[in-house]
């Protein structure tokens, strides 16, 4: 439960914001609350999400503090900064953010001057990777409170931390609290979930000691409670530090909700300013539903029984919560106290802002496309291209305004067409032979992907709001030649995808797009449909086939299907498409098909045949999935290029990629 806020400090918070009156009915959400020490302004706190913004070694660069900053600007009540490294062997990829000496003291200090500028708690989580990381990364071996490997994990095998070096690791991590204080930060929160290291001392299924450290859950918890004890004996009891806890890992032998129950109260007594509920051993942990059309606020059941167990300190839940009514019925329903929001603010910096007046924001579509750091990439959003650019993309009005036509309204040609709109150029967007939204429209006709539709809705508020004129869709041939003739523009952006990928087959075919953007009826279609590809784009038409009732069989190259994105949305479109009745026939050699096409006898095949029965494959029609060429597509509209500039953004299904595709459409619009 969530201690009361005194008058003094709630009028102070509230002082704090230049926010509009609340409406009606979010009204909890924006009340203050007291954590430790510290008073945030609102119940809202941005959940922390490892960017890799911060510099190769690890100090806070300018893209960092603009990311952070629009969120403290956006009206958050509390500020975290992702889990930044207590210990060089603890770095668990390049640009980790990290706390571990004194070099890092200037950055950090900025940073918190600029979260705590708007009014946010600034906070910075704090973590170590544990075995969670490689010696590439940190020149040694991982360490961890096993000398397991993580099983399953291509991670090193992990140096068993000896007691003195538990100690030793403990003091790092006061260190670096002691670092966040004196730099600025309100407080700091310790990483205890997703298979971290504090995490691996918590957990019973990393945890194998026999010392102080390991056993029941007190000796388990020993390692977080002592540095918190150690903390507040050094900076006072009132310096907060929270910790955040996988409150169920859904692994055999990982930490359950009776697990953590006992814990939290251990935690508790050892002066945790609040608990932070996420779950899973990662965010690729299958039971976790947090990409798109799952729903909100997926960790509640649990969460409400984490919550009951506290008696004074608050609750902070996270997990899908993208409407504002959602966060109010979680405070209203006791489920938490305080509402983490990861995602939702990377689309939207100003959601809080925008839920306390009404106004419209723009929906976070569960693409993961924020999350490669796996590949030691940067975060990105193709919904809101300024993230990570919150500096550079600020439109510069343009000296001599031109007129723009951008054709195509994929996540490409909208950023595109609001930044040249933003800077001043009479700018009007085409959708070419797509539906508005282009491939990213095409998405949105497939079933659970319900919160795309939402996005686009925003984009459409965007372009009115910036002055982009809206031309019809029509196709290509037909209506972009007038189009083009009549907007007359000097500058021609195609944001249209390239060519549709295809390969010869012995069955009427179509391509993806016209099949999904109901070029090609259901009559046309047949019954008995093949989808020919291994991608994301190949499940997705396949579900929204079966869904529209065909018997659908995609085959596929590869041997695993929809790899080409996030591990969470290709698992989820692939179970969905079996639930729907769809099959997936992995490994086919698409030159069985080939040579089916033109004829040849299989026993005169030059290659073997991988699929066993691929003599008896039969359907009504396929559709072509493979994909899309990079080249752009041929228009039929080169005479209307002639003395105009023109250039190539083009668009993209897949989810992962479609953030690249935005930002380029950005670059573009800010230097036309
Ligand atoms: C890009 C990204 C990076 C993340 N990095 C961290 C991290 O550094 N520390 C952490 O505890 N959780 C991290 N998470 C998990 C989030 O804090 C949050 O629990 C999760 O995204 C669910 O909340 P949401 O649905 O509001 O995004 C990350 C999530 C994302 C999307
Ligand atoms: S990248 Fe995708 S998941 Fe991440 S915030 Fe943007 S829309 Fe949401």
């Amino acid at each position: 439960m969530g201690p009361q806020p005194t008058s003094r400090d709630a009028t102070e918070a509230s002082q704090a914001t230049e926010a509009t009156e609340p409406t009606e009915a979010i009204e909890l959400l924006f009340e203050p609350i007291a954590i430790g020490g510290a008073m945030a302004r609102n119940r809202i706190a941005l959940a922390p999400m490892t960017s890799c913004f911060a510099e190769v070694d690890g100090k806070v660069s300018d893209r960092l503090v603009s990311f952070l900053e629009a969120r403290a600007k956006g009206g958050a009540g509390l500020v975290m900064t992702e889990g930044a490294a207590v210990d060089a062997r603890g770095r668990g990829w390049t640009n980790h953010l990290s706390v571990y000496d004194d070099t890092f003291r200037p950055g950090l200090a900025r940073l918190a001057g600029a979260i705590r500028a708007h009014g946010s708690l600034a906070w910075m989580q704090l973590m170590h990777n544990g075995r969670r990381t490689v010696s590439a990364v940190t020149g040694v071996q991982p360490v961890s409170s096993t000398a397991q490997r993580s099983p399953g994990a291509s991670w090193e095998v992990p140096h068993r931390l000896s007691t003195a070096e538990v100690h030793d690791v403990i003091g790092l991590f006061v260190a670096a609290i002691r670092r966040a204080a004196e730099t600025g930060f309100d407080g700091v929160e310790l990483h205890g979930g997703h298979a971290y290291l504090i995490n691996q001392f918590l957990s019973p299924s990393k945890n194998d000691r026999d010392d102080e450290f390991g056993g029941d859950p007190v000796g388990r918890a020993r390692f977080a409670t002592e540095i918190i004890r150690r903390a507040h004996a050094e900076l006072g009891d009132d310096y907060p530090v929270g910790v955040r806890l996988s409150i169920v890992e859904f692994e055999p032998g990982g930490i359950t909700l009776p697990d953590t129950l006992s814990m939290v109260t251990i935690l508790e007594a050892a002066g945790a300013a609040y608990i932070d509920g996420s779950a899973g051993v990662s965010t690729l942990t299958k039971e976790l539903k947090w990409t798109t059309g799952e729903g909100e606020a997926t960790l509640s059941e649990y969460a409400v029984q984490v919550r009951n167990q506290l008696t004074n300190i608050p609750y902070m839940t996270v997990g899908r919560v993208l409407r504002p009514a959602t966060a109010e019925r979680l405070l209203r329903d006791g489920v938490a106290d305080i509402i983490g929001i990861g995602r939702a603010m990377v689309s939207d910096p100003e959601w809080p802002n925008k839920a306390r007046s009404g106004q419209p924001f723009m929906m976070c579509i569960g693409c993961n496309g924020c999350q490669q750091r796996s590949v030691h990439r940067q975060s990105g959003c193709p919904v809101n291209v300024n993230v990570g650019h919150e500096y550079e993309y600020t439109p510069i009005r343009a000296a001599s305004p031109s007129r723009v036509l951008v054709i195509g309204s994929g996540v490409g040609g909208l950023a595109c067409a609001l930044a040249a709109a933003r800077r001043g150029h009479a700018t009007a967007l085409a959708d070419g032979e797509f539906p508005f939204g282009g491939l990213l429209g095409l998405r949105a006709t497939v079933p659970f992907n319900e919160e795309i539709a939402e996005s686009l809705e925003m984009f459409r508020t965007q372009l009115a709001a910036a002055g982009v004129t809206r031309l019809a869709a029509g196709d290509p041939a037909g209506d972009l030649g007038p189009q083009i003739a009549a907007w007359d523009p000097d500058v021609i952006v195609d944001a249209t995808p390239g060519e549709p990928l295809r390969t010869a087959v012995p069955w009427r075919a179509h391509d993806l797009e016209r099949v999904m953007s109901g070029q090609v009826g259901a009559a046309e279609l047949g019954q008995t449909v093949g989808v020919i590809g291994s991608s994301y784009a190949a499940v997705e038409a396949a579900l929204r086939l079966a869904s529209d009732g065909h018997d659908v069989t995609v085959l596929g190259d590869a041997r695993a299907f929809a790899r080409d994105t996030h591990p969470q949305l290709a698992y989820r479109a692939v179970e969905r498409l079996e639930k729907a009745g769809g099959r997936l026939l992995p490994s086919v050699s698409y030159l069985d098909l080939v040579a089916r096409a033109r004829g040849v006898p299989a026993k005169a095949e030059p290659f073997r045949p991988r699929i066993e029965n691929a003599a008896d494959l039969d359907f009504d029609s396929v559709v072509q999935g493979i994909g899309w060429s990079n080249a752009p597509r041929d228009l039929g509209v080169d005479n209307l290029f002639t003395n105009r500039a023109n250039y190539y953004v083009g668009d993209t299904y897949n989810p992962w990629e479609q953030r690249f595709v935005a930002e380029r459409g950005a670059e573009f619009g800010l230097r036309v």
